[in-house]
Formats: C-alpha cells, structure tokens, sequence
C-alpha cells in the first residue's frame, strides 16, 4: 500500500484540514424535494460517501439566486428558508468524518424559465441551447451593471448562509458553462463594458465574486473551480483558462479546483464528463500545469477512478487533492477500500447517471442500484450460513457473489474460462447507452469485482457447466446466466462484435441509432435463467433465484439491480433518516 500512502496523507484548505486527499466533487442529484429543501434520501447519499472515508464532501451545485436555478429539484442555498435542512447536511458529513463544501453555482442563460419561474440572465442575450427534461433555446436577458451587482451581492448572501449552515467552505462554480463561465468565454460575452472583451474583463465577475466573499465572509475558505479550456471555436482557450486560475489564487482563492469543457464543447458537451472512450486522467496535464503556477492547493478530476492512477497523480505532483465525481457514485466505499487495497466497484464511465439526470430522473447508477437509493438498502443484509451457488459470472453473477460473500459459502460457475459473459462483448460494441463503447473499462469493471469476490472467499470454477453434484447440499442456487438472442441471431452478433466488424461501415452506422441498438442488445434477446432454472438437477428444499431475467433481458442496470434486491432484500419502505 505504500505507493499509494500520499493519497491518504491530510491536507488544509484555507486552514481547514482534511483527513485525506480525496474529495467528492459538486454532482447534481435532483435528490432534494420540489422547493429545493434537503430531504432524508438527500442525507443518506451524501452520508454514504462521508462514511466511505473521503476527506470533502462538496455538497451539488446551488444557485445564490432564484434566477439562476437550473434544474427541477435543484437543492436551495438562495434563502435563509433552506438552513435547517443544509445544517442538517452538514451533521451528516461531519458525523461521517468528512469536511463538507457547497457548490454555488448560476445557471444564467442555462436556467430555463420553466425551471426558475423568470427570465435566465447572461453577460449576452446570446441565445442558448439548454436541455433540462426538455430541450430549447433560451434567450436570456443580458445583464446590466445593476444586475451584475445584484447578483454578486447574491453569492455573498450564499456564502454567508453555507457558513451558517455549517459548511467549511464553499466553491465557485466557474465551469462547464454556467454564468461565471459564460462570463469567460467570448461567444457568450459580447459586452463591450468592463466585464467584457479582454480576459482581465471578462474575468472581472467571478473574481468580483471571490473577492467579495473573501472580505465580507471572513473565516470561510473558497475553492475556485475554473474550466480551463472550453474546446470550441470563442471559448475560452487553456493559457486563459489557466491565467484566470493564477488569478483566483491572487485574489484569494484557497484552493483551485482544474476541470475543462463547457455545454458548447466540440465534438460534444461529453467533454466535460469525459466518457469510457476518453483517457483515464482525461485533465490531469491541465491540473499539472496549474500546479507549476500556483502555491495553493490544486484539484484534479476526470477518470481518476483507478486507485494507483489517483495515487500516482499526487505522488507526481500534479494534484495535490483527487476529486472523484462518477466513481463514488459508482462506489462510495472507493476510499476506504482503496486505502486497504481492496478492489473497488469501478465506475464504467458510461455517462448514464447524468444523461439520465439531465432528462428528469434522480441520479442513479449502471453498476451501483444503491445510488439515490441508499434509504432503500439501509439496515438489510445479506442472508447468513447459507451454501449459495451462482451460476453465471456476468455482472450480475458477481454483483450479487460480491455482496453475499461474507459469512457464506459462495461457489461462481460459468461455463465460459473467464468471467464477463455478454458484458465483455459490450467493450467491442460501437455504443453503449449514448458513449463510444471502449473494452478497457468493462475489462477493469469485472476484474474488480471477481478480485473483489476472490477476496472475500467466493471460489470460481470456468470452463464447464453445473453438474447436480455442484448443486448437491446447495440451500440456494443464484441463476444469473445472461440472455439469447433470438431469430438466431447468437451467432451473428457475437461475430460481428468480435471481428469489429459493428465498427466500421454498414454495421456501425446501425449501431449508431438508439433504436437499433435497443433492439440488438434487449428486445431481440431473451432471458435465458428461468428456463434453466426449471432443467437444474436441484435437490428439494434448494431455494432458486433467477437474476436479471426480467422483460428487458440484457440490461446491465437492471440485471445488477436484480442481484442487489435478491442479496439485500430491500425495504419497501426507505427507512427514516434519524
Ligand atoms: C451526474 C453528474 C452531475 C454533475 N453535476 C455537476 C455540477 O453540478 N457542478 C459541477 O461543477 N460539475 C458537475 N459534474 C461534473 C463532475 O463534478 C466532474 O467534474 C465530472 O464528473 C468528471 O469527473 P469524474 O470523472 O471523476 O466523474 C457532474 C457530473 C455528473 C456525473
Ligand atoms: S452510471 Fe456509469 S458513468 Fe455514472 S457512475 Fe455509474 S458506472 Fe459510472
């Protein structure tokens, strides 16, 4: 564990020690209610990723004003009406061990009116395609001096408020597009006034805005967070993106928080969460590169998901803290497993927790069903003293191997060598949900998670089918074997897969429509556990469970959903929050 000690090392922000160099970035869970109050599924989320050990906590993007809300069910900092609710956030956090933070963040000309009930105010009335549910082109109203300062006054209010609330700080949002970005970048400032032309200018209202905090909230550390390059034609370009950063530092920013890409970004907004077919550590060069120019602490993010990757980053010297945004969404553990050395549950960055989001739903995970749901699972366990055999090492086989592991005697078979099954496949495909599929991270998924089941005991056996004397003695046989395809089309698509031949040509441009893929990877197949289920040569009294079988067989989420209700027997009812 050596090599990765310096990731677990404390750090200080503006004076505020942290107990590791790892912190949760601000991610929007539309988990508050309808106003925007903090609700007990809100608590228990952000509560899961405190107890996994991270050192901050950065509580989702907030508006300082009305105007500037984004999102339905966006959490609510413009008001003193949201402090019981955010203090209770903050006790949450901090009863975990972590150091809490809040995002404040405008949405300017990406607030839809049907969102915040008013018209979205920019730097430019420069129209702006916003999708929130639904798609459109919001004009906003360019912002006079008046309302600039309006607004300004408003993040300060929301500074004071978070500090009152408890929080140890506060970040900036000054990316991916929001108002402090769109002040940035030249195709969304047309402003010929001091907050518009040379970069000094159009810089001038998020510094305003650090400056004015740091004087008029005395005691609160401020975490910049700039999105260095915007990646479009007018944006804003990684030498001004990194002078902006220097900047922040000058007027007193406590941390610099490197991201990159805005909703403009080319080839597409995914930029900004860049997905399985982007490198690992997609920005860490921008974080490195501001490292050089600065004393104050700097954070990087983007596919840091593999722990020695993360570790390697500080132990290089290219970040000093690791913001971990999709995975530990995918793993709120990632911390404390990490730091034992144990695998963790990789996130596949697949992006379906913010295309999901972004189109209505509370935020959820492919291979994680707790997120959002952490009230749902809280309190159940596994069952106890069982012998369990899991036929099928898919996702699903393991996902639910994983979490009976202890206190059972668990046995995968599969009659495939390896473990994967149909999901190894999926890395070949062109798409999966709406990214460039790419083999490395379903390889580095399933790997995990069998290491994972290896070390809690679980023994594996490939290469041949079960036999009635694997099932003998078995109290319980988990059936997670995956579906067929019909129509004969199991030899085909496989073929396809495995040749690349799904990437080039005809085949690829099929597989680019949402709707051809729907069909080849579910509606064309079909479970195949309950049928097998019926053939098992069981012993009486051996309980069955068939996994992942349902209509939409072949669904990774749904099948990894499945093998989480089968272990954990969810409540019907989310427990209360205490
Ligand atoms: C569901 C979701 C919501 C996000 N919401 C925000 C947000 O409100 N503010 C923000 O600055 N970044 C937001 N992000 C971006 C993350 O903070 C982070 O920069 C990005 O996911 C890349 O880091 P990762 O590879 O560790 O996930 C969001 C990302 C996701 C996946
Ligand atoms: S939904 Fe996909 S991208 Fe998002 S956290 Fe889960 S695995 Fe990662």
């Amino acid at each position: 564990m050596g090599e990765r000690a310096g990731l677990f090392d404390p750090i200080e922000i503006g004076g505020v020690r942290l107990r590791n160099r790892t912190l949760l970035p601000s991610m929007t869970t539309r988990l508050a209610d309808d106003a925007g109050y903090v609700t007990d599924a809100t608590l228990a989320y952000y509560r899961a990723r405190a107890e996994g050990g991270v050192g901050l906590v950065t509580v989702e993007m907030a508006s300082p004003e009305i105007a500037g809300k984004h999102r339905f069910r966006e959490l609510g900092i413009y008001d003193d009406m949201f402090l019981p609710g955010l203090r209770r956030l903050v006790e949450t956090v901090h009863e975990a061990g972590a150091r809490a933070s809040i995002q404040l963040g405008h949405g300017g000309s990406r607030a839809r009116s049907a969102v915040s009930g008013t018209t979205p105010v920019a730097p430019s009335a420069v129209p702006t395609p916003v999708f929130e549910v639904e798609s459109e082109i919001a004009v906003p109203e360019a912002m006079s001096p008046a309302r600039i300062r309006e607004t300004v006054d408003a993040y300060v209010a929301a500074a004071a408020r978070a500090q009152r609330a408890g929080f140890d700080m506060v970040e900036l949002h000054g990316a991916h597009g929001y108002l402090i970005s769109q002040f940035l970048s030249p195709l969304e400032n047309t402003r010929t006034d001091c907050y518009g032309g040379s970069l000094e200018n159009r810089a001038r209202f998020g510094l305003e805005i650090l400056r004015r905090i740091k004087s008029e909230v005395p005691g609160l550390p401020v975490i910049f967070r700039i999105g260095v390059e915007d990646f479009f034609p007018g944006g804003l370009t990684a030498d001004e993106g990194i002078q902006v950063g220097r900047w922040s530092e000058r007027d007193g920013a406590d941390a610099v928080s490197v991201t990159a890409g805005h909703y403009r970004s080319l080839p597409a907004a995914e930029r900004m969460i860049p997905p399985m077919a982007y490198p690992a550590a997609t920005f860490v060069e921008y974080a490195a590169r501001m490292k050089r120019l600065v004393d104050v602490p700097v954070i990087g993010v983007g596919r840091l998901g593999d722990p020695d990757l993360a570790a390697r980053a500080v132990a290089d010297g290219k970040l000093d803290v690791v913001a971990l945004g999709r995975p530990l969404i995918a793993d709120p553990h990632w911390v404390v497993k990490a730091q034992a050395g144990a695998p963790v549950r990789r996130c596949l960055a697949c992006n379906h927790c913010i295309t999901n989001m972004r189109s209505g739903a509370q935020l959820s995970c492919v291979v994680n069903p707790a997120t959002g749901r952490e009230n749902v699972y809280a309190g159940t366990s596994a069952p106890q003293s069982r012998r369990i055999v899991v036929l099928g090492a898919g996702p699903a086989g393991l996902s639910y191997a994983s979490l009976v592991a202890a206190g059972n005697d668990v046995t995968v078979i599969d009659k495939a060598d390896r473990a994967g099954g149909a999901f190894r496949l999926t890395g070949l495909a062109p798409r999966f949900n709406d990214v460039a599929a790419a083999e490395p991270t379903f390889e580095a998924y399933i790997g995990e998670l069998e290491r994972a089941c290896r070390l809690g005991g679980v023994r594996f056996r490939y290469g041949s089918e079960a036999t009635g004397d694997d099932l003998r003695g078995a109290d319980l046989v988990a059936v997670a074997t995956g579906a067929d395809y019909r129509f004969g089309l199991g030899a085909v698509v496989p073929r396809l897969l495995r040749t690349r031949a799904a990437r080039s040509g005809a085949a690829a441009r099929l597989f680019a429509s949402a709707r051809v893929r729907d069909s080849l990877y579910y509606r064309l197949r079909t479970g195949r556990g309950a049928a097998l289920a019926r053939r098992l040569p069981l012993e009486p009294g051996t309980e069955v469970l068939v996994l992942g079988d349902a209509a939409r067989a072949g669904k990774a989420r749904e099948a990894i959903t499945s093998a989480f209700d089968a272990a954990l027997a969810p409540r019907t009812h989310p427990a209360p929050t205490p």
